[in-house]
């Protein structure tokens, strides 16, 4: 069994992305500049949000984070996202998600210019990934994707099954890993709530991506020797040894599958930290095409 390190791999594309920053800038070129709207005071999301702007430092991006309050109404982040559309220094951003539940998401989706949408979740961006044309790719699926293309593993005519259609993860997985590219050219099959049999369609799979949030909800039973396994699960549970009251739990069981599969990633250090590098190079190609 090889270890998909999501750790060592992001460190990898960082310091490139850091290496090229810097070549830009010396070349008298715009600094990258990366800007995050987060709204109200969700404990992961304040997380999430710290750790991106981190990563951007890291590689020499300029960043700005607009905190807003958790009684914002709809027009009034609306608005901030207009200003954020007609400022020409920032070259991207992104609206931290969940939104309190009084705001519409995809409104405020919608409302992003897609030119700096790098979280690709633009319907226009997931357009043009489907049509296989250049855009912003969503961060995750884009991550697995760069761990599958750096581990050099084959997908081409493999069975890929993907449990899980949100559409962050599972949706534009499925479509990347259909596409006529590497990684893709799998044969897809995308499961659900509504799946029936899926420990059947699961045994069936050369490729597992485990997106539905729930704790080692894919066991050895229900996989095949070989397997490679992407899991994207990071649901917290309670743990009282760790400082934060909490430990971070894979869709996968990591013990029982890790003995069946030849890859897979760990959790936490496996998609994760690729997921938080995909927005790197997102804003970076949004500042380079400017
Ligand atoms: N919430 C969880 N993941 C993401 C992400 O990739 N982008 C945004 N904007 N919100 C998220």
């Amino acid at each position: 069994m090889i270890l998909l390190d999501g750790k060592k791999t992001s460190q990898e594309i960082r310091n490139e992305i850091g290496l090229e920053v810097k070549a830009l800038k010396e070349k008298g070129g715009k600094t990258p500049h990366l800007a995050v709207v987060l709204v109200g005071n969700n404990g992961a999301s304040i997380t999430y949000v710290n750790a991106k702007i981190k990563d951007c430092e890291e590689v020499g991006f300029k960043t700005t984070l607009i905190k807003l309050s958790e009684t914002i109404s709809e027009k009034e982040l609306l608005e901030e996202v207009h200003k954020l559309n007609a400022d020409s220094d920032v070259d991207g951003y992104i609206v931290q998600l969940p939104l309190p539940t009084h705001v519409d998401e995809q409104k405020v989706i919608m409302a992003i210019d897609p030119l700096k949408d790098v979280d690709g979740f633009h319907p226009e961006n997931l357009g043009k990934m489907a049509l296989n044309l250049p855009t912003f790719l969503p961060a995750t699926p884009m991550g697995m994707m760069d761990l599958l293309d750096r581990y050099n593993i084959e997908t081409g005519g493999k069975h890929c099954v993907i449990v899980g259609r949100s559409h962050i993860v599972g949706l534009p997985a499925s479509i990347l890993m259909g596409r006529n590219h590497y990684p893709g050219n799998a044969t897809v099959t995308l499961t659900h709530s509504r799946t029936i049999n899926i420990e059947k369609i699961l045994r069936e799979a050369d490729i597992i991506i485990a997106a539905v949030g729930k704790p080692d909800f894919i066991t050895a039973d229900m996989v095949k020797e070989g397997v490679v396994i992407l899991d994207v699960g990071t649901t917290r549970v309670v743990d009282k040894s760790k400082k934060s009251g909490y430990r971070l739990k894979g869709d996968v069981d990591f013990e029982g599958v890790s003995k069946k599969a030849s890859y897979i990633t760990p959790v936490p250090g496996g998609v994760g930290p690729m997921t938080r590098v995909s927005l790197l190079k997102n804003t970076l190609r949004s500042a380079r095409t400017k």
